[in-house]
């Protein structure tokens, strides 16, 4: 697997999300890092259930001339009606939510058919591995103290079982410290036509 810095792992980032077009959702949207990314004819909406967070993140759709009013939902729940979107994304979301296979269900069910996702987070190292073993130690204490993080997930299978299909989809490893290089998946998916 590819060894990457953060840098290029930013610039990997912003090709995904710079693909998308139309009407997008950016679920566990934090506090708008990826406003930076978007193509400039993106009608965004944000999603975001932690007030503080939401509140940075209506400030920042201003300024970046979004809409500023993000949903106040979880990606479990997306109160929005069935497929009113042209694309949903989302970067170190499917860590944190409580159910993957929930939230794959829900981001198919609103968007159009043939419509894209793009999934961006840190993955589960593969089953076996020293790294694995940590990812497994440290998980319950991440998601204590890190809003939920999860650092043994892998959310692709179920992503594929909600019935996307990635059309580009990397795995890669970046430099990290103090506990060595983390997978990361990157995942472009298009929702069945
Ligand atoms: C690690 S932060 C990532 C924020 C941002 N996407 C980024 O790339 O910097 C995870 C975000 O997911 C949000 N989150 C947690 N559980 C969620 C859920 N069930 N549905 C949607 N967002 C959730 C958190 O509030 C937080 O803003």
């Amino acid at each position: 697997m590819e060894l990457l810095s953060n840098d290029d792992l930013d610039d990997l980032e912003r090709e995904f999300i710079g693909r998308l077009r139309g009407r997008v959702l950016e679920i566990g949207a934090g506090e708008g890092e990826n406003f930076g990314a978007l193509h400039p004819d993106v009608v965004w909406r944000g999603l975001e259930p932690d007030a503080g967070r939401r509140r940075e993140l209506a400030t920042r759709a201003r300024e970046w001339r979004h809409d500023p009013t993000p949903l106040d939902a979880t990606a479990e729940h997306i109160p929005l009606p069935d497929a009113s979107l042209d694309a949903v994304v989302g970067t170190y979301v499917l860590c944190s939510v409580t159910d993957v296979a929930a939230v794959a269900a829900e981001v198919r069910r609103v968007l159009v058919p043939g419509g894209r996702v793009v999934f961006v987070d840190h993955v589960a190292a593969p089953r076996g591995t020293a790294k694995r073993v940590v990812q497994n130690l440290a998980t319950p204490i991440a998601t204590w103290l890190d809003h939920g993080c999860h650092w043994n997930r892998d959310p692709e299978p179920l992503l594929e079982a909600a019935g996307f299909t990635g059309v580009d989809v990397r795995r890669m490893r970046v430099r990290s410290r103090p506990f060595g290089p983390v997978p990361v998946l990157l995942y472009e998916g298009v929702a069945p036509g």
